[in-house]
């Protein structure tokens, strides 16, 4: 449309998706570093993209976090007959109550009138309770509907912000440090390079689920993010970026 045209967002989404190797970009206007409602505007672009791919009984997992949470808040009906059901991606990550991907998902689907299912574990979980629960059946069984998904929603993060944010130890902060962590995104820190420096131990969604699923949409914006967002995409599967034009800009300028 022709506000796109004016601030030349179309020919920005051109130039990512040549720089980031995406099949599609979707880029809205601002940077949500500064402006809460950018998180909401890359939200609504969300909410309109799953409106056209949606099916019936689709199942859509989520990660957590500040963008997923702001795309929650501007849910609204998807264009389907038959429910949809909404799952979180993996298990606990360190978020705090209000960003974690269960409450997310809850949300989602009130707004969506789909339905949810949660993912009951603890966070962070030991090699010997990790084995256990995911032999438990009810946990094997939304374990298998996550992994089957159809759409998966993910934010992706700054390293180091998401490991301070998540009190991480002081040994693997350094270990982070040491391998130059870049970015994170489905509790896996990548490098400049993309290579998975450090896994936070978790059920859910593993990286190389990915590859089967249909639709997998990345969310994240701000200037802040633009060297998460090229390190995520140097080894990611994520078949469409939605942005904001300060991210884009800086991944542009870097
Ligand atoms: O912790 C969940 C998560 O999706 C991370 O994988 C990601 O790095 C982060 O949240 C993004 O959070 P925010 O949208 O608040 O920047």
């Amino acid at each position: 449309d022709m506000m796109r045209e004016i601030v030349g967002l179309s020919v920005l989404e051109k130039q990512i998706r040549e720089k980031l190797k995406v099949r599609n970009v979707i880029i809205v206007p601002g940077n949500s570093d500064e402006y809460e409602w950018v998180k909401q505007e890359m939200g609504k672009a969300c909410v309109a993209y799953l409106q056209q791919i949606v099916k019936d009984h689709s199942v859509i997992a989520v990660t957590g976090g500040t963008t997923m949470a702001a795309i929650a808040e501007v849910m609204s009906p998807l264009n389907n007959d038959n429910d949809c059901l909404f799952v979180p991606a993996r298990g606990g990550v360190g978020e705090e109550a209000e960003n974690q991907a269960s409450r997310i998902v809850s949300e989602m689907a009130k707004k969506a009138n789909g339905e949810y299912r949660l993912l009951y574990v603890p966070d962070p979980i030991s090699e010997s309770a990790y084995h256990t629960l995911i032999n438990e059946p009810m946990i094997k069984e939304i374990l298998g509907q996550i992994t089957n998904s159809n759409i998966v929603i993910h934010g992706i993060g700054d390293a180091k912000t998401m490991a301070k944010r998540r009190k991480t130890s002081e040994e693997t902060m350094k270990k982070l440090e040491m391998h130059h962590a870049a970015s994170e995104a489905f509790g896996y820190y990548f490098d400049d390079h993309g290579n998975i420096v450090h896994k936070v131990r978790t059920v859910g969604l593993q990286l190389e689920d990915l590859a089967s699923i249909e639709h997998v949409i990345a969310v994240a914006g701000g200037k802040s993010k633009a060297e998460a967002i090229e390190s995520y995409f140097k080894q990611g599967k994520s078949d469409l970026l939605i942005t904001d034009e300060a991210a884009a800009k800086q991944i542009l300028r870097g």
